[in-house]
């Protein structure tokens, strides 16, 4: 059986970094609430010319240099992302052009937060039916440009980076599962209006109430992840969630009954960077020696739509 395996990982984060102090500056907030509400302490902004085009190009160049892949080996471009540079052409043909890959399959994909996973998933259902043998998975996001830089309620949430992924064909095992669910009966608690022209858009949320929904579909998909398998808790080395708040990461791992010290944890310098929050932190890990071949390795997420997903790795 062949399986998809993430043979490198890589990340980009804009240099520009914006502190709790920098909110308290713009907006009626504290450090001392955005950090016991969300476990934050800073997030980075990016500048003009860090694009999600840009910053996932870097990430994806770092992932190819981790599995000395080469560019023109690489026969799709996943880019997960609600923040393009252009309504169309996809990101992930602008990525591709950037680092000169060859005529492959290219596209982006809208999941919210849960961007990432549902790229995780799409591609390893073509790496695992034979159709090709080397992937790029990338999740990129501007969420500054769509935040309103005057509601507290939001602004001090989000962040901007990228982190990527390539995914090979091996026989041995790599990714193990993949678990992805939407439901639009809840599309209006976290949304973002198509632009007009008229008025600005920006995020909206029903903050109490993704919470809530969060914690309970997380706490619920994570344990049908392990059912699905037959396996435990202890059987996982990581859980690399979603970065959106630190309580709701608490409570997923309480689900589970996995100690913090088994959780990647990026939401205090990152924040939410939405898709590319996974990435992000699974690269850290990786390149911060945490997490070592051969570990076990439990995603998961939940975002606007609202959508969620899991994906069970064997690094
Ligand atoms: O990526 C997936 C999508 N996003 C999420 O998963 C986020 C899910 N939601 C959350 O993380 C939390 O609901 C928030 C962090 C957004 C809010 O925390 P909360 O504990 O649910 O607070 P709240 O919305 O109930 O607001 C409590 C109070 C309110 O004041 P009053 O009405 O009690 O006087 C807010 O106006 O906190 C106020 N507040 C703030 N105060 C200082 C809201 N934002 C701020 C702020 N600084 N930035």
């Amino acid at each position: 059986m062949k399986y998809a395996k993430i043979t490198g990982t890589g990340s980009y984060l804009p240099k520009q970094v914006f502190t709790n102090a920098d909110w308290e500056k713009r907006v009626n907030t504290s450090d001392a609430w955005i950090v016991e509400r969300t476990g934050i302490k800073s997030r980075h902004i990016a500048s003009e010319n860090e694009t999600a085009t840009m910053m996932g190009a870097n990430a994806a160049l770092n992932a190819l240099n981790m599995a000395n892949v080469n560019a023109k080996d690489i026969q799709l471009v996943i880019v997960a992302t609600g923040t393009p540079d252009k309504i169309f052409p996809a990101t992930a043909c602008l990525i591709q052009k950037q680092l000169q890959i060859p005529t492959c399959i290219a596209f982006d994909i809208q999941a919210a937060c849960s961007g990432f996973v549902y790229a995780l998933s799409i591609a390893d259902q073509y790496i695992k039916s034979g159709v090709i043998k080397r992937a790029l998975i990338i999740g990129t996001e501007v969420m500054s440009r769509l935040i309103d830089w005057q509601d507290r309620n939001t602004c001090v949430l989000f962040g901007d980076g990228a982190g990527a992924c390539v995914l090979e064909a091996s026989d041995s095992p790599g990714i193990l599962s993949t678990h992805l669910y939407a439901d639009g009966n809840y599309n209006d608690i976290l949304y973002v209006d198509m632009p007009s022209g008229k008025e600005p858009c920006y995020i909206h949320m029903q903050g109490q109430k993704v919470f809530k929904l969060a914690v309970a579909k997380l706490g619920e998909l994570v344990k049908d992840t392990l059912q699905f398998h037959n396996i435990k808790s202890e059987d996982i080395d990581w859980l690399v969630p979603h970065q959106a708040n630190i309580r709701i990461i608490k409570a997923t791992a309480d689900k589970l009954k996995l100690p913090m010290e088994k959780v990647i944890c990026t939401v205090e310098a990152h924040s939410n960077t939405s898709s590319a929050s996974i990435p992000l932190a699974l690269d850290i890990g990786i390149r911060d020696g945490r997490i070592k071949k051969g570990q076990t390795l439990l995603l998961e997420a939940i975002g606007g739509g609202m959508t969620w997903g899991s994906a069970l790795v064997k690094y």
